[in-house]
Formats: structure tokens, C-alpha cells, sequence
């Protein structure tokens, strides 16, 4: 099957935000109760961009864990609690970084509108204005998301796509949040930015004999990550994801897939199945770059409708790491 893209206007993907109104998200939900708030995020967001570029991947990467767990309702933000483990001390969270620039512009909004803006809002705004500053594309969000007063590690664990998924397991895990096979080679895409841990990869490298294990890994390029990932244990050391351009959104990503060069069996597989093959060989051209930000663009506003809370459903947090 192959995936088709298709370049689409800035009124069309204003009317999918506004499209949002299904899960009963507005464009301008905050502009009587709180008209600055998408000028405080986007200002806080250009200081915390401006001292530490490589947090855009991480902020990024928080909205879709939070996204896929109870949906898009900041979830992922709470701290756990003496009865209950939360989401953010699941293992595959252990690794999410960005939580106190999170706290940091939602004081900024409590201090300007008290109790008015979500964290799941502003965590929102903030995966779209980190891709922004990474020289991404810019989609309209709709906003009036409400936060969730439940985070269980266990469903965490559960629900987020592992990083030795293949595309039938992938389709699947998204299907389940009303995403399709298309959202998932697009979204892949977010591995434009950011690093990962050894222990991410390490099984593409490392056999108990010591041998390279996985064919569908670029042997030049195994001997590389080899050489900097010294275990299959090694929690210490980092590799960029897209190695030469990690604190900027384009589509070199695709360009490395499309060489046998992409870090997880997740961003492998999107080669090696029929299915996404071609969208990843056609964007690794370089000649469908504003298509695939258009793409991108579309999917993270579906991906920002997943399972969202709304109208007297949930609370607005005062501070994200705690109810209140
Ligand atoms: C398709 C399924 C996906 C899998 C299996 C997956 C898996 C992973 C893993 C294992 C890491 C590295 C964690 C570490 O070792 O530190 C990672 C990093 C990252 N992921 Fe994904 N991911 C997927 C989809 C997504 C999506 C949909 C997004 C966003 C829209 C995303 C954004 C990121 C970013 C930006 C990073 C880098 C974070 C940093 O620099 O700390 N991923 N992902």
C-alpha cells in the first residue's frame, strides 16, 4: 500500500485544527480568559530554545508520551505519589527530560491568568513551538484541553510503542489512538531531533557472542555506534538520532532510514515493510520537504486530539507536577 502525500494549504489545515471542535478543542479558546497565553509560551519558549536548543527533541517527545497514555491530558507530568508509581517513572519515561521547562512557563501563565490554562494546553503549545524553533513547520492549535487526575506507570508501560516494534505492532499501538499507518511514518519523523540511550539500540548491535545482530543495520554505520556504545548495558553514553542536523527539524531523518542508518528497529522498520517504504524513500529525495512539513503539521494536530478532556471534565492543574 503505498502512502500518498499530499500538500496542504495553511486554510486547510486551520480547518482540521478547527476540526478539533469533534473533540471539542477551539482555535482562541483562551482569548477572553486568558488573551496572551500562546505569546507568554511562545516567549518563554524562545529563552529556554535560545540557552538550550537540544531540549527542543525532549518537549517534543513529552507531548506524544502524554498523548498516548489517557490521552493528551498531562498525565505524564505528575509526580508519583506515596500509593501510586506514575507515568513518568515508567521505564520508558525514565528517559523524558524537559519536565521543570514545563513548570517554568506554566508559572509564567499562572502568574498572568490564575487557574485559566491547562498543562495539557501548554504542553501542546510547547511540542509545537519547540518544532518551530527547530526550523520546523508551524500548525494552529486548538486549545481548551483539561488535565487528567489519574497516571498509572503500569499503563505507561503498557501503552507507549517499544523501539524493537515492527510496522504491523507500530499500526497497531497507533491505530489504538484513532492514528493511522500514515501518522505513524510521519510522526516517525520527530527523530529529526534529540538523542538516545545505548540501551534504545544497543540489541541492534550486540549479541551474546558479541556479533552484530541486526542485518537490517548499515554495517559501517553499526561499527560507528559500536564504537561509542561499548555494552548492551551502556546507559551512559548518547547518540544523536540524526546524526549532523540533531537540534534541527528536517527531513534528514529519512535520508538516514533510507541509507539502513535509522537508530531504532522502529525507524528500520519503516524501511524494511512495503507499506511505509515508499513515503520514506520519496521524502529522502529532498524534493518533498514542505510536503512532509504540511504531513507533519496534520498528523500532530490529530496527534493532539488523542483522547483529550474537556468542558467540566478533569481540572486545570495550578502546578503540573501535582493535583491540586
Ligand atoms: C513510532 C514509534 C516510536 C518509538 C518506538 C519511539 C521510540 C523512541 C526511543 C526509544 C527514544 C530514545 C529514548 C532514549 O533512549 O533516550 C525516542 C526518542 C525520541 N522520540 Fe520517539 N518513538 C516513536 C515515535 C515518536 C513520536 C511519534 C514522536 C513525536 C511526535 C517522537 C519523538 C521523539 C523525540 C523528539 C526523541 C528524542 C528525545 C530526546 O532528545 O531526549 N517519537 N523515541
Amino acid at each position: 500500500m503505498a502512502i500518498r502525500t499530499f500538500l496542504l494549504p495553511l486554510s486547510t489545515l486551520l480547518l482540521l485544527a478547527a476540526s478539533s471542535a469533534v473533540a471539542q478543542l477551539e482555535i482562541g479558546y483562551y482569548s477572553k480568559s486568558c488573551p496572551n497565553a500562546e505569546a507568554i509560551v511562545r516567549e518563554e519558549m524562545m529563552k529556554i530554545i535560545s540557552v538550550a536548543p537540544s531540549l527542543a527533541g525532549p518537549l517534543l517527545r513529552l507531548h506524544f508520551h502524554d498523548c498516548f497514555v489517557r490521552g493528551c491530558d498531562a498525565s505524564v507530568l505528575l509526580d508519583s505519589t506515596k500509593g501510586n508509581t506514575a507515568e513518568r517513572d515508567a521505564k520508558p519515561n525514565k528517559s523524558l527530560r524537559g519536565f521543570g521547562s514545563v513548570e517554568r512557563v506554566k508559572a509564567k501563565l499562572e502568574a498572568a491568568c490564575p487557574g485559566v490554562v491547562s498543562c495539557a494546553d501548554v504542553l501542546t503549545l510547547m511540542a509545537r513551538d519547540a518544532v518551530v524553533l527547530a526550523k520546523g513547520p508551524f500548525w494552529p492549535v486548538a486549545l481548551g484541553r483539561r488535565d487528567g487526575r489519574e497516571s498509572s506507570a503500569t499503563e505507561a508501560s503498557n501503552e507507549l510503542p517499544p523501539a524493537f516494534g515492527d510496522v504491523p505492532l507500530l499500526t497497531k499501538i497507533f491505530a489504538s489512538k484513532g492514528l493511522d499507518i500514515k501518522d505513524l511514518v510521519v510522526l516517525s519523523g520527530a527523530h529529526t531531533l534529540g538523542t538516545a540511550h545505548c540501551p534504545s539500540f544497543a540489541d541492534r548491535l550486540y549479541n551474546s557472542t558479541g556479533g552484530l545482530v541486526d542485518p537490517s543495520l548499515d554495517s559501517e554505520y553499526a561499527a560507528k555506534l559500536k564504537s561509542k556504545c561499548k555494552s548492551i548495558d551502556d546507559g551512559s553514553m548518547m547518540s544523536e538520532m540524526d546524526p549532523g542536523s540533531y537540534k534541527t527539524f528536517d527531513t534528514s531523518y529519512y535520508r538516514h532510514v533510507a541509507k539502513r542508518r535509522g537508530l531504532f528497529r522502529s525507524d528500520a522498520a519503516l524501511l524494511t515493510d512495503a507499506a511505509t517504504r515508499e513515503y520514506v524513500q520519496r521524502v529522502a529525495t529532498g524534493r518533498f520537504d514542505d510536503a512532509f512539513f504540511r504531513d507533519f503539521s496534520e498528523s500532530m494536530i490529530k496527534m493532539g486530539n488523542v483522547g483529550v478532556l474537556t468542558g467540566t471534565d478533569g481540572d486545570i492543574r495550578k502546578k503540573c507536577y501535582v493535583l491540586n
